[in-house]
C-alpha cells in the first residue's frame, strides 16, 4: 500500500465518544471490619467489598479497592519499579463513624458509611482531596465495557471533589493545555497522524495527574491499563473523576506540598530516567526516509559545509530490506558499518527505526530470521481461537511480539546484535500503539491475547502497556549488547514507567502554527508526568512548512531535551538551509546556543534523572505559589535559570513575557527587569524572547558542531548577579557515554560568587563523585546592566 494512502486513511480514522455517566454505578458497600498489618489497613465492606491502603512512605499511600469481593492476592504492575518500601512511622485511629490513618505528612480519614476517603495535610489538617461519592462499579453493565472482555471485570471508577480553584497537570501526552481543569480524556494508545488540539486520545498513556490548589499540590497515580478516563470538572463542577473499563481500582496518592517532591516520589515508584549519552542531546536531523548511504552522506557533508551543527541522523523505514526489521536493504545500505564509521569520523551517529511489525513473508519459501525464530519460539500474539494474529503495517502482513513473555522480550533485545554489530548508535520504536492499518481502534485487536505473566489476559489490558514492554525489550537488549554504553531508545507509545526505557516524541505534528503552539503545553505536561526526555518534530511533520515556521519552531525546541528535524515522506525538504540563507543563519544562531548551553542543558537533565524534575519545564514547577504562572501555555523554563517566551504565531514580532517574583535579565541585551509583572518585548524573527533568573550563573561550554569535536575547556560561568550581587550554580559532568555514572562516577561542582568591595569573589564548593574531568579553566563573566564587563 502506497504511504500516501495509510497516512489519508489514519487520519480519518475516529475519536473516542466520552460518554460514561459514573453516577449510574453501583457504590462500594460501607465498612464492617478491619484488618492491619505492619504497613497496610484492609477493610471489608457490608458487600464484600475490600479496600486496601498500604503507607508506603509519609506522603505516598496506595488505594487498592475489590468490589464484592477479596482483593486478589496476585499483584502485579509493568509501571511499578519500586515494590519494597520501608514502611514509614504511621498510627491508626478508629472510632464509630471513622478510621484515621496518620503518617508524618499524611492523614487519611475512612468515612465507614458511606465508605468516603480524604487525605489531608497532616501537621495543618487541610483537606486536600476527597471523595465526592464512594468508588464505584458497574454491577450491571450499564455502561457498555467497549472491549468485550470478560476477563476484564466491570467499569470502576473514583470521583472526588472538585474545588473551586483547583488546576490539574500532567496525564503524560494529550494534545491539549497545560491546566487540564474543565475537560476530560481518554487513555487508549492511538496512531494518530495530523493530530490538533483537542484530538483524544493520541499515542501515550501515562494516567497521573497533580492537583493544585491554593499552590499546594498533591498527586494521584491510577495504575490500571484498560482504557481509562479522567474528567477534571468537564461533566460536572462538582466532581473530577477518573475510572476503567476494566482491571483494579488501584491508585496512588502523592502528597507535595510542592510539585517538586511530587515528581521525585513518582520517580521513585515508576523508576528514574537513566541518563542517556551526552550525544543525544546533541542536534538530530531526519526524514522519512533517507536512502541510499550516499544520501544520507550528503545530508552531513551539508551540515559540516555550512558549519551547523549535527550529531545524529535518523533512518527511517527505507534502510530495511523491504520494511523487515532487523534487516539492511543491500542495494541501499551495502555497507552500513563502512557508512557508521564514516560518520563517526565526522561526529555524527545513526540511529535506525525499529517497528513492532515483523514481515509475515508472502512467500512460503522465504526465510526470515525474525519471522521463523519467532514463530518456532513461539513469541507471537494470538487470537483467543489460536490463530496467529496478523496485522498489517508497514510491511504488508505481520505478527506482533509477545513483549509480556520475558523469554521473548530477550530474544527481541538480542536480535539487535546486527545494529550494534553495524555501529548504529540507537534505536527508534514507532507504531507501537501498536498501530494495525486493519483497524486503527484496537477492535480487530481485542481477542488478541498476552501471556501477562501466566493471567493470558487480551488487548483490552495490555494494548496500553505493549509499547513500554516493547522499549523495555529494546533498552535492556542494548545494555546487555553494549554493556560499556548507555542505550538510547525513542518512542511514540507508552505508559507510565516509560522514562526507565526510552526518551520520545510527540509523534505526527502538523507543520502548522497550531501545531507548534502545541508543543509548549505538550512538553511541559509530559514533563509533568514523569517524562524529562521529550521532543517534537521540528518544523512540524506533516504539510507545508516555510521558513518562518521553521525558525520559530526551533526557537521552541532548542534547549528541548529532543530536537530533531524530522519530515513526512511526500512532504517538502525542510533541513535548516532548505528554505534560504537569511533563516538558515538564524536556525545556526540557535543550534550554536544549544551547543554551548550543553553543560547548563546537561546538569539539567541529571536533575531529571536523580530527582525527576524535568529540564523543560512549565513556570509553575519553579513558582508555585505564584498563580499567575498556572495557566501559561506559550512561555516555559529550562532548568531553574533560564526562561522562555516563544512566538508560535506568524507575523508576530512582540509579545508579552511574564516574568516572576526576582529580577530578570534579558538574555540578548543583558537589560535586567523587576518581575512578578508582565512586560512587552521586541521579537523579531532573529529573536526569541529568553531571560535568565538574577542570581544563576549559567555555564557555557566551547562552540561546536558535535558533542565531543572539543574539549570542555574552559568552560566559563556568566555571572548574573541578584539584587544582593550574589549568583549560584551547579555544573554536573560525567564521561557523556558509560553507566559508570550509577556507580559514583560523576563530579557535581557547586559554585558561588559574591560581590565585594574589590569585586567578585568566587568561591568553588567540595566537589561531589569520582569523575576527573582532567584539567580545564573555569572563566567568570559578569553581566551587569547592559553591558558585559570582562
Ligand atoms: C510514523 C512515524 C513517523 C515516521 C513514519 C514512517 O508515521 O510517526 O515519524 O516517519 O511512521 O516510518
Amino acid at each position: 500500500m502506497k504511504p500516501l494512502l495509510v497516512l489519508t486513511l489514519l487520519l480519518t480514522s475516529g475519536t473516542f465518544a466520552f460518554a460514561q455517566d459514573i453516577t449510574t454505578l453501583e457504590k462500594i458497600g460501607s465498612v464492617v471490619s478491619l484488618t492491619k498489618t505492619d504497613n497496610a489497613v484492609t477493610l471489608t465492606c457490608n458487600d464484600n467489598s475490600q479496600v486496601q491502603l498500604t503507607i508506603l512512605a509519609p506522603d505516598l499511600i496506595r488505594v487498592r479497592a475489590s468490589f464484592t469481593k477479596p482483593i486478589p492476592t496476585k499483584d502485579h504492575s509493568w509501571a511499578i519499579a519500586k515494590t519494597e518500601w520501608t514502611t514509614p512511622r504511621w498510627s491508626l485511629k478508629e472510632s464509630t463513624t471513622s478510621i484515621t490513618i496518620t503518617t508524618d505528612e499524611l492523614e487519611v480519614t475512612i468515612q465507614r458509611s458511606p465508605l468516603l476517603i480524604s487525605f489531608s495535610d497532616a501537621r495543618t489538617h487541610q483537606l486536600l482531596s476527597a471523595d465526592e461519592r464512594p468508588m464505584s462499579y458497574d454491577a450491571n453493565g450499564r455502561l457498555a465495557n467497549m472491549l468485550f472482555d470478560p476477563k476484564a471485570g466491570s467499569f470502576v471508577a473514583a470521583s472526588k471533589k472538585l474545588g473551586f480553584d483547583e488546576h490539574f497537570y500532567g496525564l503524560g501526552e494529550k494534545a491539549a493545555h497545560l491546566d487540564k481543569r474543565r475537560s476530560s480524556f481518554v487513555n487508549w494508545n492511538s496512531d494518530t497522524p495530523g493530530y490538533v488540539e483537542g484530538r483524544d486520545p493520541i499515542y501515550q498513556t501515562i494516567p497521573f495527574y497533580i492537583g493544585l490548589q491554593r499552590g499546594i499540590a498533591y498527586g494521584i497515580f491510577f495504575d490500571n491499563s484498560y482504557r481509562s478516563y479522567f474528567d477534571f470538572g468537564k461533566s460536572s463542577q462538582q466532581r473530577a473523576w477518573f475510572g476503567a473499563e476494566g482491571g483494579e481500582m488501584n491508585y496512588y496518592f502523592f502528597y507535595g506540598p510542592s510539585i517538586k517532591k511530587i515528581l521525585g516520589r513518582y520517580a521513585d515508584l515508576t523508576g528514574h530516567m537513566p541518563m542517556p549519552p551526552l550525544w543525544a542531546l546533541g542536534n538530530q536531523q531526519s526524514r522519512w526516509s533517507y536512502y541510499p548511504d550516499t544520501t544520507v552522506e550528503e545530508v552531513v557533508n551539508e551540515y559540516r559545509k555550512r558549519d551547523l551543527p549535527l550529531d545524529v541522523v535518523h533512518l527511517d523505514i527505507d534502510y530495511m530490506h523491504g520494511y523487515r526489521v532487523f534487516t539492511f536493504d543491500k542495494d541501499r545500505f551495502p555497507d552500513p558499518k563502512a557508512l557508521t564509521d564514516k560518520l563517526a569520523r565526522q561526529g555524527v551517529k545513526l540511529v535506525t527505526i525499529v517497528d513492532p511489525g515483523i514481515k509475515r513473508p508472502t512467500d512460503k519459501n522465504e526465510r526470515y530470521h525474525a519471522f521463523d525464530q519467532g514463530l518456532e519460539k513461539n513469541y507471537f500474539q494470538h487470537r483467543r481461537n489460536g490463530d496467529l494474529f496478523v496485522p498489517r503495517v508497514w510491511p504488508g502482513e505481520s505478527v506482533f511480539v509477545d513483549y509480556t513473555l520475558p523469554e521473548a522480550r530477550q530474544w527481541w533485545g538480542n536480535l539487535h546484535r546486527v545494529y550494534t554489530d553495524n555501529g548504529i548508535a540507537g534505536i527508534w520504536n514507532d507504531m507501537n500503539e501498536p498501530s494495525d492499518f486493519v483497524d486503527q481502534t484496537g477492535k480487530n485487536q481485542l481477542d488478541v491475547v498476552s501471556d501477562d505473566e501466566g493471567e493470558k489476559t487480551t488487548h483490552a489490558k495490555n494494548r496500553n502497556t505493549f509499547a513500554l514492554l516493547m522499549s523495555r525489550a529494546t533498552y535492556e537488549g542494548l545494555e546487555r549488547l553494549r554493556p560499556d554504553r548507555r542505550p538510547y531508545v525513542i518512542t511514540r507509545a507508552a505508559y507510565a514507567g516509560i522514562q526507565r526505557y526510552a526518551t520520545m516524541w510527540t509523534g505526527d505534528t502538523n507543520s502548522t502554527w497550531d501545531s507548534l503552539a502545541l508543543n509548549v503545553p505538550m512538553f511541559t505536561s509530559l514533563g509533568l508526568s514523569g517524562e524529562p526526555f521529550v521532543g517534537s518534530d521540528v518544523g512540524g511533520f506533516i504539510g507545508r512548512g516555510n521558513g518562518e515556521l521553521l525558525v520559530r519552531s526551533y526557537q521552541v525546541s532548542f534547549l528541548a531535551p529532543f530536537c530533531r528535524n524530522h519530515k513526512v515522506i511526500d512532504g517538502y525538504d525542510q533541513e535548516p538551509w532548505r528554505f534560504g540563507k537569511y533563516y538558515e543563519d538564524i536556525i545556526r544562531k540557535y543550534l550554536k546556543l544549544r551547543y554551548a548551553l550543553l553543560p547548563y542543558l546537561y546538569t539539567a537533565l541529571e536533575e531529571a534523572h536523580r530527582t525527576g524534575v524535568p529540564p523543560f519545564r512549565p513556570l509553575l514547577l519553579n513558582y508555585q505559589d505564584d498563580p499567575s504562572t498556572y495557566n501559561l501555555d506559550d512561555q516555559f523554563m529550562v532548568g531553574d535559570d533560564i526562561l522562555l517566551a516563544p512566538i508560535v504565531k506568524p507575523d508576530v514580532t512582540r509579545r508579552l513575557v511574564y516574568l516572576p517574583a526576582g529580577s530578570w535579565y534579558d538574555y540578548w541585551t543583558n537589560k535586567k527587569y523587576a518581575g512578578g509583572t508582565m512586560i512587552s518585548v521586541e521579537a523579531p524573527l532573529e529573536v526569541v524572547p529568553m531571560f535568565v533568573r538574577a542570581g544563576a550563573m549559567i555555564p557555557v561550554g566551547p562552540s561546536q558542531n558535535y558533542v565531543g569535536e572539543k574539549s570542555s575547556d574552559p568552560i566559563t560561568f556568566n555571572i548574573y548577579p541578584d539584587d544582593g550581587g550574589s549568583a549560584s550554580a551547579t555544573l554536573y559532568e560525567d564521561d557523556g557515554l558509560s553507566p559508570a555514572y550509577k556507580t559514583g562516577a560523576f563530579r557535581r561542582t557547586t559554585i558561588t560568587a559574591r560581590r565585594g568591595p574589590d569585586g567578585f569573589a568566587v568561591t568553588i564548593g567540595p566537589v561531589q563523585g569520582t569523575y576527573n574531568p582532567g584539567p580545564r579553566k573555569f572563566e567568570f563573566v559578569v553581566t551587569t546592566g547592559e553591558r558585559v564587563l570582562r
